[in-house]
């Protein structure tokens, strides 16, 4: 099975009137002075002027303007006005949802061929230079314009629309030979980011019926094929011999069987230090089960796995980057189904860590299976866990769907992970931990049930998860408003966003040296 390669971006420093594009995308602000992009101005023959005295053209976020070039001696065939905000908010994750833009909107007029122009950096060239480190805003734009490369209609039979893109190019006209070595680089890890990003995107977007539990693990192993990393895939008998009674609990509604998809990866020479635990959510489809959900939406619970894709694709990015630290990624696969077999509620299940669960609510399944899964992490030796999941709709009415819920202990760890999605460009929010509301959970029968009622749902659902780890830095992620996009925006297409993959990729790049122990 072969991983799909994003468009090429080429770092260029030539100068505007010898390169030679179709497509000039310029981020464009809401306080440029005219004078600064004189030179663009009298390319178009005055029209970026015209466009902005009209009010056509007024830097507002993301609205793109698309002008003529006059100039004959110059071989850029148009420039896209792509509207950035405020200069002095103009930071990686607006110049990144920007490249996006400029991307989309390219693909969307039929263009192949695109060209960014990297300004407001220092080390720029005169014109173009400003405050944004060169070296972090080259892997926001890298990243951007390969999010571009993205499409929900994977499907469709007739041609790909919009057009996919054939080339890119940063352009950074008069750049020292210093600020691009840097761009360079850091190009080089956006593109990666981006790609891996896009292949969570494609596997979020899979039905149910072509993704199951074995096909995830199938294109897990797709995914993950790079030096220094492992791949295990464990069947249903290796799962009940490691006694996960709560990923068997959820398992047993359907005739697909389930997965364990573990990974582990090591740099050379790492021995000692922490070791990342990932633990993703991978619901291949979530019916709620017994306790089954109405019917209106439930299509949508294809995307029940995108915390475990998010999981394998950052374990791709981290082996491709070579990330300085032991990671390991753990992924239970599963569907959620209403079968004669089905666990029911009132039942209990007993987990691979000995802990006893009433189920109260099958649809409260999420949980479960990561209960177990964080015990694997651990025995693998993780020494610092985040765990990310499409977890609970109480999220959603919290926080609505474009900030997911961080949740975890103790608080420099949080602040590690919150600090690697401000990276990253993922939007978190910390939720609160309450302890007392773990009464919600509490069982006559078993040690805790799995359903804490409508109260902080959200809360309760991470208050679970935090029962099945063994004292050590955890965090956790619930992605359930964030992975999927209901609108279309000029940076995201309606559909799967591929939240949390380049957060996880940060953290194992973060300086791991000081992690809180
Ligand atoms: N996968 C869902 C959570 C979800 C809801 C994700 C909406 C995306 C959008 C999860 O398995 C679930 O069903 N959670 C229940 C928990 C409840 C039964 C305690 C929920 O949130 O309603
Ligand atoms: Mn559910
Ligand atoms: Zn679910």
């Amino acid at each position: 099975m072969a991983v799909s390669v994003s468009t090429p971006i080429e770092v260029t420093a030539a100068g505007l009137d010898s390169l030679e594009t179709p497509w000039l995308a310029i981020p464009f602000h809401e306080d440029d002075v005219t004078a600064s992009l004189a030179v663009l101005d009298e390319a178009s023959g005055g029209a970026l002027s015209r466009a902005r005295a009209s009010g056509e053209a007024r830097g507002r976020l993301y609205e793109v303007t698309v002008l003529p070039v006059v100039r004959h001696d110059w071989r850029i065939g148009r420039l896209a006005l792509v509207g950035a905000g405020p200069r002095a908010s103009c930071d990686a994750a607006v110049l990144r949802r920007v490249a996006t833009t400029a991307a989309l909107a390219a693909r969307q007029r039929r263009v192949t061929r695109a060209a960014f122009l990297l300004r407001g950096i220092r080390g720029a060239s005169a014109a173009w230079a400003g405050d944004l480190d060169a070296g972090e805003a080259a892997q926001a734009v890298a990243e951007g314009l390969t999010l571009s490369d993205f499409t929900i209609g994977s499907y469709k039979t007739g041609d790909p629309d919009p057009t996919p893109l054939e080339q890119l190019q940063l352009s950074l006209p008069g750049a020292a030979s210093a600020v691009l070595r840097a761009v360079e680089e850091r190009r080089r890890r956006g593109r990666r980011l981006g790609e891996c990003t896009n292949h969570a995107r494609a596997l979020a977007n899979e039905p149910g019926n072509s993704l199951t539990p074995r096909e995830m693990a199938a294109r897990a192993a797709a995914i993950v094929d790079q030096p220094r990393l492992r791949l295990d895939i464990f069947d249903e008998k290796r799962i009940a011999e490691l006694g996960m009674g709560l990923l068997l609990g959820v398992a047993r509604g359907s005739h697909e069987p389930p997965r364990l998809i573990v990974m582990q990866y090591a740099p050379e020479g790492a021995v000692t230090g922490p070791e990342l635990g990932l633990v993703g959510k991978g619901v291949t489809v979530d019916t709620g089960g017994i306790s089954i959900k109405p019917a209106e939406n439930m299509d949508r619970m294809k995307d029940d796995m995108a915390g475990g894709a998010a999981v394998i694709c950052a374990m791709r990015a981290i082996a491709a980057l070579g990330a300085p630290i032991r990671v390991v990624g753990v992924v239970p696969a599963t569907e959620n189904m209403p079968g004669g077999q089905a666990t029911r509620p009132g039942d209990v299940l007993r987990s691979a860590c000995g802990k006893t669960v009433e189920v109260l609510n099958t649809d409260a399944e999420g949980r479960l299976i990561l209960g177990d899964a964080l015990w694997y992490a651990q025995q693998l030796g993780a020494t610092h866990l985040v765990d990310v999941a499409t977890l609970t709709g109480a999220v959603v009415v919290a926080l609505g769907k474009l900030t997911a819920g961080l949740f975890g202990a103790p608080q420099p760890w949080v602040d590690t992970v919150r600090a690697a999605a401000d990276r990253a460009g993922d939007r978190v929010w910390p939720m609160p931990l309450v302890p007392e509301y773990r009464e919600q959970l509490k069982s006559e029968i078993a040690d805790f049930s799995n359903t804490g009622g409508r109260p902080a749902g959200s809360v309760t659902a991470a208050l679970f998860l935090q029962e099945f780890v063994e004292n050590r830095p955890w965090a956790h992620l619930d992605i359930a408003g964030t992975a999927w996009s209901e609108e279309a925006r000029p940076y995201q297409p309606k559909g799967p966003t591929g939240a949390a993959v380049r957060t996880l990729a940060e953290l194992a790049f973060g300086p791991a040296g000081e992690w809180p122990a």
